[in-house]
C-alpha cells in the first residue's frame, strides 16, 4: 500500500514513472472504476501496472460490467466509471509539456447500467482537452487512440454528452513516446487513431511487449491478390517509428509481379488522412521497385524498401471529394518483384482551431486544485468551453486565454496560501474568503508597492488569504506556544538543529493539509549580500537585531535577525509570518519575505526611511525637529487606521498586543505604518471571544483590565492607543520615574484646567486647541480602566479625522500661532469641560 500511495504520488507529480519491473518509463494505465483499494496491480500478460483512477478524475461512479458478460473481459475492463451528472467530465493525466504521447481510451459497456443500450441509444464524445477527438458508440471499436504533443503539465481527456446516454469509461492508458517519433506530431497537429494494421500476420493484435510503446497493431485484411510473407530474421529498427519487430517480420506482397497492392477506405466524417506506410523487404537477390500514391497525391516513385530494415513514409491524404481514399503500390517496369507492404497506419487530423488557456496559467491552477484539493468541478480546460466555477478568463478572442480572476469562496480549502498564486502573471482579482473581509483586489494593494513589476507577485502573495488555513496555523502557533509555557520551556529556544522541526509536529496534528508558509524566502546569504554583510545596524526589535539592506532590484528592506536572547521562539515566528502573508494594508508594514535555516532567522520588511514615531518624539536617533502638530494627528490617525484593519478588515481579526509609538513607523514622507503585529494573538472562533496567555506587551502600555483578567481583546489596542495618543500629546514617555503614568499625569493637568500644561512645549503653541483637545478626549476614552467603555478602533479613526480636519484647517488658514496662550485659554474654556 506504501508503494502503491507512492506510486500514485509519482502520477501526480506529473513526472514519467519507472513502473513494476520490466515496465516502461512514461506508462500511465488506469483501471477506470477500480476501487482504489484494489489500485496498483499487475497484469499477468503484459505486466503492465493498473492503477485506480481516483487521482486522475473528480465526478462520476463505479460500476462493474454486468456479471454475466465479464467472464469476456480483462481484468482492467470489468469496471467502468460512468458520468451521470455533469455535462462534461474530464481525466487530468500527468504529461511533460512538449513530449509526445499515446493517450487510448477503452471503453466496454458490458450492459454495466443493466440497461442493454445500443449504438443508437448511448453516444458520447471524447475531446482532447478542448478539441473534439471522436464519438464513443455503445456496442461499436471500443479502443480509442490519439497522438499528441502535451502542451502543460496536464493533458485533459475529456467525456462529454451528447444527449445519447451517460458517458463511461474502462481505461485510460497513456504512453510517453520518444521525440522522433511520428515527425508529422506537433503541437498544434493531434491525431486520431483510424487503423493501424499489421499486414501478412495471423496475429489478432500486436502490442505491449512486443511493442515498446504499447501501441496496438491490428491484424490486417487478407485479400484474394495478396500473398503473405514472413521473415526470422532480425529487421533493424526505423526511429522515427519504432515499428515492433514482429510487426516487421510479416508483410504482403502481390500475387504477381504487375498486381497493385492497394488498401482504401471510406470515410463520411472525416475530410482528410495522415497516413504512415512501413517497409522491409526480406530478400535482396531481386529488383523490387514500385511507386507510392496516397490518394493520388504525395507519393514516392520507383521506391525499393531496405532489405531486413525499416523504412517509414508519413504523409497526408488530402481532401476527398467523395469520401474515398487509397495507399496503393505499384510495381515499376523494371521491378522483377511484387509491391510489399507489412504495415499501414492512418490518423484523422484533430482540429486545433479551438481556443484554450495558456498552459503555463492551466499549470498552476491544477497546482492550486490539486494543493488545496478542490473539489469544485473544475475539469477540463479551465477557460473552456466555459470558465470553471469561479475562474475568470481574459478575452477569448485570442486563442489562448489568461486567468485573470479567481474566487475561492466556500471551496473548504485546506493549506496555506501557495506561491503558485503567484505565478498568475495575469490575475487581477483574487477572492479568497467566504467572508466579506480581505477581498482584494491588486489594485487596492499600496501603489508604492507596485512600481516594479517584478514585485507584483510578491505583493500579490501578501495581498492573497487563505483564511481558513491561516487560522489554522495560527491556532497551532497559539497551541505550542501555550505548551511550551506550559512545560515551563524558557521561551529563547535555542536555534533548532533542523527547521523541519516544527513541521513534523504540525502534520501529526492536522495531517497532511498542513504545509509551511509559502513566501518569498530568503537564504542567509541572500541576507549576507542584501545587508552587504549586516553592514548597516538600524535598530533592535522585540525579535531582535535590525538591519538595512537593499534588494536586488534597489528596494530597500529592513531584516530582523532573531537574536538568540529573543524571547521569540520559532512559533512565534511561524506565528509571525502566517500572519504578515496573511494581512495587507497601507497602514501595515509590508513583509517581504522571510529566512529560515538552521541558525538563522529573519524577517524581511519594506524599509522605513524615517525611524519610529518614538525616534521623533524623542529625538533619537539624529531626529532633530520635532512633529508639527498636524503631523502628529495625521500620523496617529494612519496607525488608527492600520490597527483598525487588523481588528476588522481582517477575519479571524488580529489583536495587535503590543501598540506602541516604537511599533509605529515612518515612511519617507512621515506616513505611517504599524509593524511588529503577528505575534500569538488570533481569536480562536467566533465563539471564543479572547484568548487568555500570560500578560505580554511592553512597560507603560498594560491594558490594567488585560493586566487583571489575562483577557486580551481587541480593547487593549485600544487601550495601548490611547497611551501612545497621550505621547503625540505630551510628547512624554508613558511612564516617568517619581511621576506616574501618563494618564494619571494628563489627567491631574486636566483637571486643572489648562490645556497647554498638557501639550508638548515643543509645539510651542502650534496647533488647532480644539482638535488637540479632541485628541486628548479620545485618548482619555481610549484609556478607560474597563475595556468595554473603550470606542472601538473605527470610531476611534473617524474622531481623530475630525481632529486632523481642525488642524489642518488652522494651518491652511496661514494662522501662526507663536504665543497663542490668550487662544488656548479661549479654546479652553471652550471646550476644555466638554472634553470630558
Ligand atoms: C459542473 O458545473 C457545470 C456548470 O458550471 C454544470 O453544468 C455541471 O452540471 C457540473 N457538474 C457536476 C458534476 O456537478
Ligand atoms: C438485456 O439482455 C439480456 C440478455 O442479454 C436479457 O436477459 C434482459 O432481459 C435484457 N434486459 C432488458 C431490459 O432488455
Ligand atoms: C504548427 O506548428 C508549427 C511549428 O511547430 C508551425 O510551423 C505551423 O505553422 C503550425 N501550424 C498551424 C496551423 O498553426
Ligand atoms: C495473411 O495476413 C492477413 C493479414 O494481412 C491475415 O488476415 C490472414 O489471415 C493471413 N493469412 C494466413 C494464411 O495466415
Ligand atoms: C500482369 O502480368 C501478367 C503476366 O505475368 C499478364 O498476364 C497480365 O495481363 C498483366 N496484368 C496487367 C494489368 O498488366
Ligand atoms: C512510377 O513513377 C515513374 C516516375 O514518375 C513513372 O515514370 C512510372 O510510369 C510510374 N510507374 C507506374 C507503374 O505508375
Ligand atoms: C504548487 O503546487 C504544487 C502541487 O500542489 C506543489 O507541488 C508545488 O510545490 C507548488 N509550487 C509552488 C511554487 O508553490
Ligand atoms: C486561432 O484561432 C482561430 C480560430 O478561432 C484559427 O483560425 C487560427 O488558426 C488560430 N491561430 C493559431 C495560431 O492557432
Ligand atoms: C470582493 O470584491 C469584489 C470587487 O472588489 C466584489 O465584486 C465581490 O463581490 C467581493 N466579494 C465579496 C465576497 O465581498
Amino acid at each position: 500500500m506504501a508503494t502503491l500511495l507512492c506510486l500514485i504520488a509519482v502520477f501526480l507529480a506529473g513526472t514519467t514513472i519507472r513502473g513494476a519491473v520490466g515496465q516502461e518509463d512514461g506508462f500511465l494505465s488506469i483501471d477506470c472504476g477500480l476501487d482504489a483499494a484494489d489500485s496498483g496491480y499487475k497484469d499477468t500478460k503484459t505486466g503492465i501496472v493498473y492503477v485506480s483512477d481516483g487521482p486522475y478524475v473528480d465526478g462520476g461512479e463505479n460500476h462493474r460490467v454486468a456479471a454475466d458478460q465479464e467472464s469476456g473481459f480483462g481484468r482492467p475492463e470489468k469496471t467502468v466509471r460512468s458520468f451521470p451528472s455533469g455535462e462534461r467530465n474530464c481525466y487530468a493525466l500527468p504529461t511533460v509539456a512538449g513530449a509526445k504521447y499515446l493517450v487510448r481510451v477503452v471503453t466496454v459497456y458490458g450492459n454495466y447500467d443493466g440497461k442493454n443500450s445500443s449504438s443508437s441509444t448511448l453516444q458520447f464524445d471524447l475531446y482532447l482537452g478542448v478539441n473534439y477527438w471522436d464519438t464513443v458508440h455503445a456496442d461499436a471499436s471500443d479502443v480509442y487512440e490519439a497522438l499528441f504533443v502535451a502542451r502543460a503539465s496536464w493533458a485533459p481527456v475529456c467525456l462529454v454528452k451528447t444527449g445519447s446516454g451517460v458517458p463511461f469509461v474502462s481505461r485510460v492508458d497513456l504512453r510517453l513516446l520518444g521525440s522522433e517519433l511520428y515527425p508529422g506530431l506537433t503541437a498544434n497537429q493531434s491525431m486520431n487513431l483510424y487503423i493501424r494494421h499489421n499486414m501478412g500476420s495471423n496475429i489478432y493484435i500486436i502490442k505491449y511487449r512486443d511493442d515498446r510503446y504499447d501501441r496496438f497493431w491490428w491484424q490486417g485484411n487478407s485479400n484474394p491478390l495478396w500473398k503473405n510473407i514472413s521473415t526470422s530474421s532480425a529487421v533493424a529498427v526505423n526511429s522515427n517509428f519504432a515499428e515492433p519487430l514482429a510487426v516487421m517480420q510479416t508483410a504482403v506482397e502481390g500475387i504477381r509481379t504487375n498486381t497493385t497492392v492497394e488498401i482504401s477506405w471510406e470515410s463520411k466524417t472525416a475530410s482528410e488522412f495522415i497516413v504512415a506506410v512501413h517497409f522491409a523487404d526480406f530478400q535482396n537477390s531481386q529488383l523490387r521497385q514500385f511507386n507510392i500514391s496516397i490518394s493520388n497525391r504525395l507519393g514516392r516513385d520507383n521506391y525499393s524498401p531496405p532489405y531486413l530494415a525499416t523504412a517509414g513514409l508519413m504523409g497526408w491524404t488530402g481532401w476527398s471529394s467523395d469520401g474515398k481514399y487509397d495507399i496503393s503500390l505499384e510495381a515499376t517496369a523494371a521491378s522483377k518483384l511484387p509491391p510489399i507492404l507489412n504495415a499501414v497506419e492512418a490518423y484523422i487530423p484533430i482540429d486545433h482551431a479551438n481556443p484554450m488557456t495558456l498552459p503555463k496559467d492551466f499549470d498552476i491552477i491544477m497546482s492550486i486544485k490539486l494543493e488545496y484539493r478542490i473539489k469544485k468541478n473544475w475539469t477540463g480546460d479551465p477557460c473552456f468551453p466555459a470558465a470553471w466555477d469561479g475562474v475568470k478568463c481574459s478575452n477569448p478572442s485570442a486563442n489562448t486565454s489568461r486567468i485573470i480572476s479567481l474566487d475561492l469562496s466556500n471551496s473548504n480549502l485546506h493549506g496555506t496560501i501557495s506561491s503558485n498564486f503567484t505565478l498568475f502573471t495575469a490575475l487581477e482579482y483574487f477572492f479568497d474568503s467566504d467572508r466579506d473581509t480581505c477581498n482584494k483586489s491588486i489594485h487596492d494593494v499600496n501603489p508604492s508597492q507596485q512600481k516594479s513589476k517584478a514585485n507584483r507577485s510578491a505583493i500579490l502573495a501578501m495581498s492573497v488569504v487563505v483564511p481558513v488555513m491561516a487560522i489554522v496555523v495560527l491556532v497551532l502557533a497559539c497551541l505550542i506556544w501555550r505548551q511550551k509555557r506550559k512545560n515551563n520551556i524558557s521561551a529563547d529556544v535555542p536555534p533548532r538543529e533542523s527547521e523541519p522541526d516544527i513541521v513534523p509536529a504540525s502534520r501529526k496534528n492536522y495531517g497532511d493539509t498542513l504545509q509551511t508558509v509559502e513566501n518569498r524566502r530568503f537564504t542567509y546569504k541572500d541576507l549576507e549580500k542584501i545587508t552587504n554583510k549586516f553592514s548597516q545596524f538600524i535598530g533592535q526589535g522585540g525579535f531582535g537585531l535590525v538591519y538595512y539592506g537593499r534588494l536586488e532590484d534597489d528596494t530597500e528592506v529592513a531584516v530582523k535577525m532573531r537574536s538568540e536572547l529573543s524571547s521569540h521562539g520559532l512559533d512565534e515566528f511561524l506565528a509571525e509570518v502566517q500572519s504578515l502573508t496573511k494581512v495587507h494594508h497601507r497602514n501595515l508594514v509590508s513583509f517581504v519575505g522571510y529566512c529560515w535555516e538552521k541558525d538563522h532567522l529573519a524577517l524581511v520588511y519594506e524599509y522605513m526611511s524615517q525611524g519610529t514615531l518614538y525616534d521623533h518624539l524623542r529625538g533619537n536617533n539624529g531626529v532633530r525637529e520635532t512633529l508639527s502638530w498636524r503631523t502628529r494627528v495625521r500620523v496617529v490617525v494612519e496607525a488608527a487606521q492600520g490597527i483598525d484593519y487588523l481588528h476588522k478588515g481582517c477575519s479571524p481579526p488580529i489583536i495587535h498586543r503590543d501598540v506602541k509609538t516604537q511599533n509605529i513607523l515612518l515612511g519617507q514622507n512621515l506616513q505611517a505604518k504599524i509593524a511588529d503585529f503577528g505575534l500569538c494573538k488570533t481569536y480562536l472562533s467566533d465563539t471564543q471571544t479572547h484568548i487568555s496567555v500570560a500578560p505580554a506587551g511592553s512597560a507603560g502600555y498594560m491594558d490594567p483590565e488585560y493586566y487583571h483578567t489575562g483577557r486580551l481583546t481587541e480593547s487593549s489596542d485600544i487601550y495601548n492607543f490611547g497611551v501612545v495618543l497621550l505621547e503625540i500629546v505630551t510628547g512624554e514617555s508613558p511612564m516617568l520615574p517619581g511621576l506616574g503614568h501618563i494618564v494619571q499625569r494628563v489627567k491631574k493637568k486636566i483637571d486643572a484646567g489648562n490645556i497647554s500644561l498638557v501639550a508638548d512645549a515643543r509645539l510651542r503653541g502650534a496647533y488647532d486647541v480644539s482638535s488637540m483637545w479632541k485628541v486628548v478626549d479620545i485618548a482619555l476614552l481610549c484609556t478607560a480602566d474597563i475595556g468595554a467603555q473603550r470606542p472601538t478602533m473605527a470610531a476611534v479613526v473617524v474622531q481623530l479625522k475630525e481632529s486632523l480636519a481642525l488642524e489642518e484647517a488652522r494651518a491652511d488658514s496661514g494662522f501662526k500661532s507663536t504665543g497663542a496662550t490668550s487662544d488656548t485659554a479661549i479654546s479652553m474654556s471652550e471646550f476644555g469641560p466638554l472634553a470630558r
